[in-house]
């Protein structure tokens, strides 16, 4: 049998880059998709120096034309898809609904809702020939009002929605939301740097106190269980919201990724 195929938006840095090459070692050929062409050439290098398989595209998934290219180009080189994980996002604009600017909110839903959205769409012919998996990566944010993050918390709540929407309509396919907690990248610089604006200062503290006290989780950690998903979710689990420290989840990577270096 040929290697699977994972296809990680946002995989130029973060969470996005530890996915896309955890799912390398993994055994997945791995296609990256982000904005910024160095960065996502350079985690692709990484995951073909280390034996694997990869092919960075770059686009915006906010642009329908560059979701349906980089579905065009894996299928071109690999022939087929077995996993699409939707992790690029973003988290602002900060600040009240109250002052909502109409302009960033769209960018907002454009990103985190729309581009997720038109990735299945062109990606969907392909995993219902391989009996594939969508893995929507989600937050706490979709079921928590966290005050400032209006935008985000909606756009979120849409994509467990779009999971859901997924399970009803594709019934071959799994579909799943994962929360991967809260992870060391430059989202969480972002909150630290904007949030005194946007967020009640018990908020904010509680996002600086994370950082001073070591408790962010390091992108390897929720980014394996978020490749394993992508190769071997259950499909039982299709349509759920779950947290990446799932005991379900948990089991899977203790099984299927014991020898990565995450
Ligand atoms: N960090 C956390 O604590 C946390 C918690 C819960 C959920 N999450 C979720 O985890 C995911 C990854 O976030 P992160 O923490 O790794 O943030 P990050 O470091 O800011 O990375 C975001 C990634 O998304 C890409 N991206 C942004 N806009 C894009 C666009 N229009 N088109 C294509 N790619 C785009 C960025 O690349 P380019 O700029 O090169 O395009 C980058 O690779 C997000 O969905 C976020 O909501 C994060």
């Amino acid at each position: 049998m040929s290697d699977p195929t994972v296809i990680v938006t946002g995989a130029s840095r973060g969470l996005g880059a530890a996915v896309a090459r955890l799912a390398g070692q993994l055994g997945a050929n791995v296609v990256l998709m982000a904005r910024t062409e160095g960065s996502l050439a350079a985690v692709a290098r990484e995951i073909e120096d280390g034996g694997g398989q990869a092919l960075a595209v770059a686009g915006d998934v906010s642009q329908p034309d560059d979701c349906q290219q980089v579905i065009d180009r894996t299928i071109e080189r690999f022939g087929g898809i077995d996993g699409l994980v939707n992790n690029a996002g973003i988290l602002e604009p900060i600040g009240p609904v109250a002052e909502a600017e109409p302009e960033a909110w769209h960018r907002s839903w454009a990103v985190n809702v729309l581009g997720p959205v038109m990735m299945c769409r062109s990606a969907l012919p392909h995993l219902r020939a391989s009996k594939g998996r969508v893995i929507n990566v989600s937050s706490g944010a979709a079921v928590n009002a966290v005050e400032g993050w209006g935008a985000y918390c909606l756009s979120k709540a849409a994509l467990n929605h779009l999971t859901r929407m997924l399970a009803a309509e594709e019934p071959e396919l799994t579909a799943i939301s994962c929360r991967p907690g809260v992870v060391d990248t430059r989202m969480q610089e972002t909150i630290r740097q904007r949030g005194p604006k946007g967020m009640p200062q018990d908020e904010y503290e509680r996002f600086v106190s994370y950082h001073e006290e070591g408790e962010l989780l390091p992108p390897e950690v929720p980014g394996l269980a978020l490749a394993v998903l992508a190769l071997y979710a259950r499909h039982e689990w299709t349509g759920q919201f779950m947290s990446w420290d799932h005991e379900g989840i948990q089991s899977l990577v203790r099984r299927y990724a014991s020898s990565t270096a995450a």
